[in-house]
């Protein structure tokens, strides 16, 4: 009994999470510039270190593939200095891609770049959107339904063509704070139910609605927020976040993730983190393992 005792393993409050592989597209930051303000993080004066930009790019490219993702990539064009932001190229869900269609005239014509990516690998539903929305910045998968931001790019009105391209019900969420301009910057996804999010960034309806769907969300300090730690990329298990983050990544921890730190300095010159830089491939559900 005395044995019994002492070998009882010493009381937890952290479950062992798994993680999920995952299938994603990524664009190498070879155009990667700051030369138009349309987030109010840019600023076309302070300079970017784009090798630095390509070198901080790739080691979340390896990182994904060292935790056992899978990652495409498509070619970069040199009139698009945003387009290593690929999440905002379409929203995934069962194979049915929904291309997304830009706010700013900037970034408008990547849509023909992934449109085309899509098309030339076989898709068959690809939907290019009639309204506004910016594809995975703004539509976030969680259980079952897609979180749906609107207020400054993606529109309110996008949300019905969404739920009829990708099939799922849609939560429209209004972002309030112009430093957090796309939902994948206020709210990220850490596994089939369950979120953390800032909630200063959303409207007051939206907060009531986060907090009925989400009682047990983390919810996220600004001084994190500001710094993109809500930009995470979650597999379940592991959660790239940006380095600066650092409580976050604790809390994180606490709560039994296991957080990764990555530096993208670079990147957040452009209004980015690690999340925007990944488009997240589901495939059909007789596909799926
Ligand atoms: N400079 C880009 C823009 O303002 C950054 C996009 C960041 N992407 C994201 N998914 N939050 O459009």
């Amino acid at each position: 009994m005395r044995n019994a005792m002492r070998t009882a393993p010493a009381p937890v409050n952290r479950t062992e999470r798994a993680a999920v592989p995952c299938h994603f597209l990524m664009c190498p930051p070879t155009h990667f510039r700051v030369e138009y303000a349309i987030n109010p993080w840019m600023e076309p004066d302070r300079p970017v270190d784009r090798q630095l930009a390509v070198e901080q790019w790739s080691a979340l490219r390896e990182t994904l593939l060292r935790i056992g993702h899978r990652v495409e990539l498509i070619e970069p064009l040199p009139s698009l200095p945003d387009m290593v932001f690929a999440a905002n190229g379409a929203t995934v869900v069962d194979g049915r891609a929904l291309i997304a269609t830009f706010r700013h005239p900037q970034r408008a014509p990547e849509s023909d770049a992934y449109e085309k990516w899509f098309r030339g690998r076989g898709y068959q539903r690809v939907r290019r959107a009639e309204h506004i929305n910016e594809g995975e910045g703004d539509h976030l998968l969680v259980a079952g339904m897609v979180l749906a931001g609107n207020g400054f790019r993606t529109t309110a009105a996008s949300h019905g063509e969404t739920r009829d391209h990708l099939r799922r019900p849609v939560v429209g969420l209004t972002l309030l704070d112009p430093r957090f301009y796309h939902l994948d910057t206020a709210l990220a996804v850490l596994d089939d139910e369950q979120i953390m999010y800032w909630p200063g960034a959303f409207s007051p309806a939206s907060r009531r609605r986060l907090a009925e769907l989400f009682p047990a969300a983390l919810r996220v300090e600004e001084q994190d927020a500001v710094r993109f730690g809500l930009n995470a990329i979650s597999d379940g298990r592991h959660v790239l976040l940006p380095a600066a983050a650092r409580s976050l990544a604790g809390r994180l921890a606490e709560r039994g993730y296991q957080p990764v730190a990555l530096d993208v300095s670079e990147l957040a010159k452009a209004g980015g983190g690690p999340k925007c830089c990944v488009l997240q491939l589901r495939p059909p559900p007789r596909a799926r393992p």
